[in-house]
């Protein structure tokens, strides 16, 4: 819509006038895009990098030196699946050098970029009231500043180009309430960490849009990605107890939510938060 038109205002004026809907399916497509997806070795962002793929998309993932043979593996698997092209990068979204190095990898391959799930996240095990101010920090530098780092790399790559794109963040619902579905002395910096991710969400989208990329994000709630493992089942029982459909989120709740926000479905969709939790942050 040109707004600078003369005749913009002009009830004749097709900009102007109600629309009937065209193909919702055909809107759905990542065909030919340029995806990169941080913390892809883990559950939510392996979900979302194959939910990208199998949308049309080449992936790149980018995720911690150590987790090499787990992105070789998934690369492949992405490949054979869907015939696109997958490649990794890796890298630590915290440290600016190596993070953009990631980022670069993926333009020198792929000679630009579409769409980023900026996802990689961590919890400390020692996030109580007395976490110290280093460890606090690494959450922020991982969560918050890691997350920003990546999305503003990405969103310059975009506005270079001139081709507008999608990003999408990974909050949580621990950025809209303060959770205490494991412990009651949860501490702060994880809470901080995702509160801050999602009014960042906020503040670059409207930054960007200008440029015809859309910044958005998802706040899931107790997802099985795998990190809940380790807890004992006594306290996954009284988790779940607190989410009113009565089950823990599955990793496709939260990818079919990114690749809706990734595609033009979600056109008109700019700084917004989808909570994808089964109910329990209503409450
Ligand atoms: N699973 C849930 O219940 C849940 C709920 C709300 C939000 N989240 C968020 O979703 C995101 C993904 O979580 P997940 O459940 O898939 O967990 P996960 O642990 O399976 O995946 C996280 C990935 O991020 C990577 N990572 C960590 N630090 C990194 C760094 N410095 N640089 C690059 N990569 C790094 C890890 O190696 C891992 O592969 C996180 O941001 C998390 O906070 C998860």
């Amino acid at each position: 819509m040109d707004l600078n038109s003369p005749n913009i205002l002009c009830k004749d004026h097709p900009d102007f006038k109600c629309r009937e809907i065209g193909s919702l399916k055909a809107l759905f497509t990542l065909e030919g895009k340029k995806c990169l997806v941080t913390g892809a070795a883990g559950g939510i962002g392996r979900s979302t990098a194959k939910g990208f793929a199998e949308l049309g998309g080449d992936v790149c993932l980018v995720d911690i030196p150590s987790k090499k043979d787990a992105l070789e593996r998934i690369c492949a698997e992405i490949e054979q699946a869907y015939g696109v092209k997958a490649i990794y990068a890796l890298g630590d979204v915290s440290d600016e050098n190596s993070m953009m190095e990631c980022i670069q990898t993926a333009d020198r391959e792929f000679g630009t970029i579409d769409v980023c799930h900026s996802n990689a996240g961590i919890i400390l095990p020692g996030d109580n009231p007395d976490i110290g101010v280093a460890e606090f920090k690494r959450v922020l530098d991982i969560n918050l500043i890691g997350m920003m780092m990546v999305s503003r790399a990405c969103a310059n790559i975009m506005k270079r180009d001139g081709h507008g794109g999608s990003i999408v963040h990974t909050v949580s619902q621990s950025g809209h309430i303060v959770n205490t579905n494991w412990k009651d002395d949860f501490g702060y910096a994880y809470h901080v960490s995702k509160g801050g991710a999602l009014h960042l969400t906020h503040a670059m989208a409207l930054q960007y849009i200008k440029y015809g990329i859309r910044i958005n994000s998802v706040s899931p709630g107790v997802v099985l990605s795998g990190i809940h493992d380790p807890i004992p089942v006594c306290m996954m029982r009284n988790a779940v107890e607190k989410i009113p459909i009565g089950r823990f989120g599955y990793l496709q709740d939260v990818a079919a939510t990114v690749a809706f926000l990734a595609t033009d479905l979600a056109a008109f969709c700019v700084g917004t938060d989808i909570i994808v939790d089964g109910g329990e942050t209503l409450y």
